[in-house]
């Protein structure tokens, strides 16, 4: 399972890359109004200094809703960096666009999938990736991992090739969900990867052991092994 965050905050990438488990970035304009990164230069840049921080896929969002804009955005997008996927809204001219772009071997995000039948389109646009949005899905009271369930169902019938990219993932259950079901590459905020880590067991057990090394290594018994292992 590759793992995503999904922010453009800079920090927070640099922190889940230096854990090592980082595979890719996704991000919304939403993200990167949150940041502060506004005007269409800056917003270029700052996903080039993304990309220069993680070595996987970095989506892009075009913000054009017609074929001929999406066109033209995304392939400014992608000229950018090789890791820049270009993010297409599930809309009929994203999913032409789409199909557009997997022509050319240039990836490609369908986002904002919230049903199965929109997550088939994509796969049959040759999309590289899908992001059915789970969080939002629970948000209105309808089982978000049961989406995606249903698309990996879908997708192995006839053994699609596009990666089920869980999205709108708000917690670390939502992940030990998605992998349990089988979604190729979950994206979420820092704090659920970082949640991953947490058992009050392991912190009580790395402090036993290091208390029962202390003790031992304190005496001057012979067996005792030296300190500074
Ligand atoms: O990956 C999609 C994501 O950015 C949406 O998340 O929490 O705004 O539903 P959220």
């Amino acid at each position: 399972m590759k793992f995503f965050i999904d922010t453009a905050n800079l920090d927070q990438i640099r922190e889940a890359q230096a854990l090592g488990i980082l595979d890719g970035v996704t991000t919304n304009p939403s993200l990167m109004a949150k940041e502060g990164i506004t005007g269409a230069d800056n917003i270029k840049n700052h996903y080039k200094a993304i990309c220069e921080i993680v070595d996987g896929d970095v989506s892009a969002e075009v913000i054009a809703t017609d074929f001929e804009g999406m066109v033209k955005e995304g392939e400014e997008l992608a000229a950018l960096h090789s890791q820049i996927v270009v993010k297409l809204p599930m809309i009929a001219d994203g999913v032409k666009a789409c199909k557009y772009f997997s022509d050319k071997g240039i990836k490609t995000n369908v986002t904002l999938v919230f049903s199965a039948g929109q997550a088939l389109l994509a796969a049959k646009a040759g999309a590289t990736y899908v992001s059915p949005f789970i969080g939002r899905l629970d948000d209105i009271s309808t089982d978000g991992l049961n989406l995606i369930s249903e698309i990996r169902h879908i997708y192995d019938n006839y053994m699609f090739e596009t990666e089920i990219l869980a999205a709108s993932v708000r917690h670390t259950m939502h992940v030990i969900d998605c992998a349990k079901i089988g979604a190729d590459v979950m994206t979420g905020p820092l704090k659920a990867i970082e949640g991953l880590l947490k058992h009050p067991l392991t912190d009580s057990g790395l402090e036993k052991f290091l208390a029962d090394y202390k003790k031992a290594n304190e005496t001057d018994s012979p067996e005792a092994p030296g300190v500074g292992f």
